[in-house]
C-alpha cells in the first residue's frame, strides 16, 4: 500500500522517480506527486488520481531539474484522495518534504501539539506531521538522519518514511517500521523504493532494510542506524529477475502476461525440490526433521486469495501427513486467543511478504512459541524474515492487483509441504510421494492446456457483462476454489459475486437462485471419490430445476454433467486434491473478461491496493 521512492545520483531525478513510480503504481492509485532539490531549493508536485494526472501536471507546469529526489503513489488512508491530502507534504516553510506509507496512530495527539505551537497543517493526512515535526528537528540538530531518529521515535503504528531537506543537498534520508523499504546501490547513485522493481532498471544489488532502522542514502554510499543512532547490521542481496520480468510483455495487462506466465510460474516452483530419484529436498525449511516430527498441529494463516490457498492446503496437509491442520483468516486470528505451542506448526502464505494482518498473525504465533513457516513470493521480505523457515514460490514479480500467478504457486508450494512433512514423518512413503510429485511436474502442460481453450469462456464472459450477480459452487477443494473464482469477480468485475459449499445450498443460499442467475459450478473428477462428483450432479440438477443457468467446469470425460450444464468448461484430468490447479484457470480468464467487458481497469481496481500493509 502505497508506493515510494527516493533517488540521489547523477540522473535527472524527476525522471528516476516518475520511472520508479509507474512500477510501484500497483501499490496505489489514489493520488501521485514527486519533490526535487534543485537550485538551493525544493520543488513539489502532486495530483489527485492516477500517475498520469500528475505527469499532465508537470507537463503544464514542469519542476527544475535536480539531482535528488522523492515520490510517492497513494492509497489513501487518513484523507481522501485528493490534491491536498497527495503526498509528499511539506513544512510551513517549505524546505522539508516527505512521503509516507502506513499509518501513525498517535498523529491526532502529534497533529494538536504542532497546532499548540503554531504550525498550520493544509491536509487532513497523518503524514503531515511528520514533514512539521522533522522540520523542527533539523532547525535544532542541522541532520536530516538525526531529525528523523528523533521523530521515529516519537511516532506509534506503521510507517515508511522518506524525506529531503533543501539545506541538505544530494542526501535523502528514510526510516523503516513495519512497512517494506529496501535500498538499491548503483554506481555513483542510490535508490529508496518500496519494491525492488522501482530500481531494477538500474541497479539489481539491493539492501534489505531491518526494523526501525533509518537510512542516509548519497551519491557514493548508504548509511544505516537504528532509531538511537547506532550502526545497524543490514542484508546486501543480488535481485535475480530482470527488468523485462516487470513489463507487460506485449499485453494488454499485467493480469493477462501473469495468467499466461502460470505454466513457468508452476514449474518454477518445483525446481530443484525433488531429486533425480523423486525424493524431495526442501534444503531451505531449516526448521529441523525432529521439530517436524514433533509437530501436532497446523495452523496456517493468510487473507483474501492466499487464505483460500491456505484452505486448500488444509485437504492435501491432513490427507498426506494426517496432523490436524485449520486455516484462518490472519486478520481473526490473534484476536481470539488461539492455542498454540511449540508443537505447532503455522504456515504463512504471502505473495508479497508484507501483508500486515499475516505479519501480525505469525508474530503472535512466535510469541506462544509456535514455529512459522512462511510460504511467499518476494525475497527478503518481512514476512519471510521474521518467520523460522521460508519456502519461496519463486512465480516472479506479480503486478497485477488481482492474485493469479501467485496463487497457483502458493499451491504447489503448500503440496510440497504437505508431501515433506509426510515424507519426513513416515506417514506418507517414497513412491507414494514420487506418484504425486509426477502428477505435479505434468501440471504446467495441463495449465497450458487449459489456456489453449479459453476462447469459449471469454465469450461466456462477454455474454454477461449486463448481469449484477454469479455464485459459484464447489464441493471439497472445489469449494476454496469457489470462493476464489467470487473474489476475482468481485474485485474485478465490481459484481455481486458468492461462492458457497454445494452442501450449502439447501440450508439457505439456494433461495437466490432465479431464472437465469448464471452459477457457476466446479464439479469433482468423477474418478476417485465419486460420491462427492454424485452429489455435485444432483446440486446442479436443483440449482438448474430453479432457473439457474449453469456453468459447469468438470473434467475431460465426464460425461454425467453434460445434460445439465448450460455451458460446459472442460478442464484436463488430474488427481482431485490437485485439481485447483487447473479448475482455478477458467474463473480468473472469467473474471477478467468480465472486467474488460464491463469497461473496468483490470490491473487497478477500484479502491484496492496490491499490498495491504495496514490492518
Ligand atoms: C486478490 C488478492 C488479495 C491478496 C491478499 C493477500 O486477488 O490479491 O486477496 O491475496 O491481499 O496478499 P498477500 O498474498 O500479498 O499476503
Amino acid at each position: 500500500m502505497c508506493g515510494i521512492v527516493g533517488y540521489v545520483g547523477g540522473q535527472p531525478a524527476l525522471d528516476v522517480v516518475l520511472a520508479g513510480l509507474k512500477r510501484l503504481e500497483y501499490r496505489g492509485y489514489d493520488s501521485a506527486g514527486v519533490a526535487v532539490l534543485a537550485d538551493g531549493g525544493l520543488a513539489a508536485a502532486k495530483k489527485a488520481g492516477k500517475l498520469a494526472n500528475l505527469e499532465k501536471e508537470l507537463a503544464d507546469r514542469p519542476l527544475p531539474t535536480g539531482s535528488t529526489g522523492i515520490g510517492h503513489t497513494r492509497w489513501a488512508t487518513h484523507g481522501g484522495p485528493t490534491d491536498a491530502n497527495a503526498h509528499p507534504h511539506l513544512d510551513n516553510a517549505g524546505r522539508v518534504s516527505v512521503v509516507h506509507n502506513g499509518i501513525i496512530e498517535n498523529f491526532a495527539a502529534l497533529r494538536a501539539e504542532l497546532a499548540d505551537r503554531g504550525h498550520t497543517l493544509a491536509s487532513e493526512t497523518d503524514t503531515e506531521v511528520v514533514a512539521h515535526l522533522l522540520a523542527e528537528s533539523y532547525s535544532s540538530c542541522g541532520d536530516l538522519a538525526e531529525a528523523m531518529r528523533q521523530v521515529c521515535r516519537r511516532l506509534e503504528g506503521a510507517f515508511t518514511l522518506v524525506a529531503v531537506h533543501a539545506d541538505a543537498p544530494e542526501l535523502v534520508v528514510g526510516a523503516r517500521r513495519n512497512s517494506p523499504l529496501v535500498v538499491g546501490v548503483g554506481e555513483d547513485e542510490a535508490f529508496l523504493a518500496s519494491d525492488v522493481a522501482a530500481f531494477i532498471a538500474h541497479t539489481r544489488e539491493a539492501i534489505e532494510l531491518g526494523q526501525d532502522q533509518v537510512v542516509e542514502l548519497r551519491r557514493d554510499g548508504v548509511t544505516v542506524t537504528d532509531f538511537d543512532g547506532a550502526p545497524a547490521q543490514v542484508r546486501e542481496y543480488h535481485v535475480d529477475w530482470d527488468a523485462s520480468a516487470a513489463e507487460k510483455g506485449g499485453y494488454d495487462y499485467f493480469m493477462l502476461k501473469e495468467i499466461a506466465e502460470q505454466p513457468k510460474a508452476v514449474a518454477d516452483t518445483l525446481l530443484g525440490r525433488i531429486d533425480a530419484n523423486g525424493v524431495l529436498a526442501l534444503d531451505e525449511v531449516r526448521i529441523p526433521s525432529e521439530v517436524l516430527r514433533e509437530v501436532h498441529k497446523i495452523v496456517i494463516v493468510a487473507c483474501g486469495t492466499a487464505y483460500h490457498a491456505g484452505m486448500i492446503a488444509k485437504y492435501a496437509i491432513e490427507h498426506w501427513t494426517r496432523i490436524p491442520c485449520e486455516t484462518e483468516l490472519a486478520s481473526e486470528f490473534r484476536y481470539r486467543d488461539p492455542i498454540m505451542d511449540r508443537r505447532t506448526l503455522v504456515i504463512a502464505i504471502s505473495q508479497s511478504g508484507e501483508t500486515m494482518d499475516t505479519l501480525m498473525a505469525l508474530r503472535h504465533a512466535r510469541e506462544q512459541g509456535a514455529k512459522v513457516l512462511a510460504i511467499c513470493n518476494t525475497n527478503g521480505s518481512t514476512i519471510p524474515r521474521e518467520s523460522d523457515a521460508v519456502l519461496y514460490t519463486h512465480a516472479g514479480p506479480e503486478v497485477a492487483v488481482a492474485s493469479t500467478k501467485a496463487f497457483l504457486t502458493q499451491l504447489v508450494a503448500c503440496y510440497l509441504v504437505a508431501l515433506y512433512l509426510g515424507q519426513v514423518r513416515g506417514t506418507k512413503w517414497g513412491d507414494e510421494i514420487h506418484a504425486v510429485v509426477k502428477e505435479l511436474a505434468a501440471i504446467g502442460t495441463q495449465v497450458e492446456q487449459v489456456l489453449a481453450t479459453m476462447e469459449p469462456v471469454r465469450e461466456l464472459a462477454r455474454g454477461l457483462a449486463d448481469k449484477n450477480t454469479v455464485l459459484f459452487l464447489g464441493r471439497h477443494v472445489g469449494y476454496p476454489v469457489a470462493l476464489e473464482g467470487a473474489l476475482k469477480l468481485k474485485e474485478l468485475a465490481y459484481m455481486h459475486a458468492e461462492g458457497f459449499a454445494a452442501g450449502e445450498l439447501k440450508h439457505g443460499p439456494i433461495a437466490l437462485i432465479e431464472e437465469d442467475l448464471p452459477v457457476v459450478v466446479i464439479v469433482p473428477s468423477p474418478r476417485g471419490r465419486s460420491v462427492l462428483h454424485d452429489k455435485i450432479v444432483s446440486n446442479i440438477q436443483e440449482i438448474r430445476a430453479r432457473g439457474a443457468r449453469t456453468i459447469v467446469i468438470a473434467e475431460e470425460g465426464d460425461e454425467a454433467v453434460v445434460p445439465y450444464a448450460d455451458h460446459l468448461v472442460r478442464i484436463p484430468r488430474t488427481p482431485t486434491l490437485l485439481q485447483p490447479l487447473v479448475s482455478a484457470v477458467p474463473l480468473q480468464v472469467f473474471a477478467c473478461e468480465l472486467a474488460t467487458a464491463r469497461g473496468n481497469e483490470v490491473d487497478q481496481p477500484r479502491n484496492l491496493a496490491k499490498s495491504v500493509t495496514v490492518e
